[in-house]
């Protein structure tokens, strides 16, 4: 079994201290194998925030994977923003392209879907060209055919859940859900919309699990407290605790278990 902290939407610039210092004691104390963070590091891509962030994620214990979101592209410094939009998330944070993470039978992708700027009038949606959602499901299914479990980690949801009005897919989302289901891709943990949400993808009859988290640590938040995410995850099974904040300390919620039955994630009873 893999255990798998999921954190999104961390907005340094827009802290909850106390929720700061609460989740790092909730973590702490969770010993998670992996740490996987689905973006919105920071609230408007400054030089200051990605140090705070950078100096928070490097206290962890254990390794960390991070994917960039739309605030993480310098907001104030245009220059910056269109001629090297990830070179200050690649000084603090780490690789902003795919990445990979192999943990015994479980292999976490990471895909940056966030753009510097898009065709429509909302850049914030974010975007996979044709050629990455290709890309990650080669890799997807290379890594099924090798017997792991595949999670892919990005910002922006590839489904909206039932309570999240007015949010949009990410762009080329429809394609990139069918592709990715096709190659393996068991589960996607995702952020953005700063509310959290687990359930099996009905447009994939059930293949795809959608792990959405909330933010955890921000105070730019839609009508639901700070919560992050602790996942157990196996070959055929993902168990999902949801911590909330609740003024001191993060709580879990009753864990949500699914299991896979012949490659359909159900409710585990
Ligand atoms: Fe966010
Ligand atoms: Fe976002």
């Amino acid at each position: 079994m893999v255990k798998i902290a999921h954190l999104s939407d961390l907005h340094f610039g827009r802290t909850h201290e106390a929720a700061l210092t609460a989740l790092a004691s909730a973590l702490e104390a969770a010993e998670p194998d992996l740490t996987v963070v689905t973006g919105d590091l920071t609230q408007s891509g400054r030089r200051k925030e990605f140090a705070e962030a950078a100096s928070f994620l490097s206290a962890l214990d254990g390794p960390v994977l991070a994917v960039p979101g739309n605030h993480d592209a310098p907001v104030y410094n245009l220059i910056l923003r269109f001629f090297s939009p990830w070179s200050r998330y690649e000084k603090h944070i780490g690789a902003a392209s795919l990445q990979r993470v192999v943990l015994g039978d479980v292999c976490v992708i990471g895909v940056n879907s966030a753009r510097r700027a898009q065709p429509r009038l909302n850049w914030s949606y974010g975007r996979l060209s044709r050629r990455v959602v290709d890309e990650v499901s080669h890799l997807a299914k290379a890594e099924q055919n090798a017997g792991r479990t595949v999670l892919l980690a990005l910002h922006h949801p590839l489904v909206i859940g039932p309570n999240k009005a007015g949010a949009k897919i990410v762009g080329n989302g429809e394609y990139a859900l069918r592709s990715f289901s096709e190659s393996g891709v068991k589960a996607v943990l995702t952020g953005h919309v700063h509310l959290s949400a687990i359930s099996p993808v009905t447009a994939t009859g059930g293949r795809i699990l959608s792990v959405q988290a909330g933010t955890a640590i921000s105070t730019r938040q839609r009508g639901e407290e700070a919560s992050f995410g602790l996942l157990d995850a196996e070959r055929d099974s993902i168990s999902l605790m949801r911590y909330r904040f609740t003024g001191d300390r993060f709580l879990s919620d009753p864990p949500a278990a699914y299991r896979l039955e012949s490659g359909v994630w159900r409710p585990a009873l």
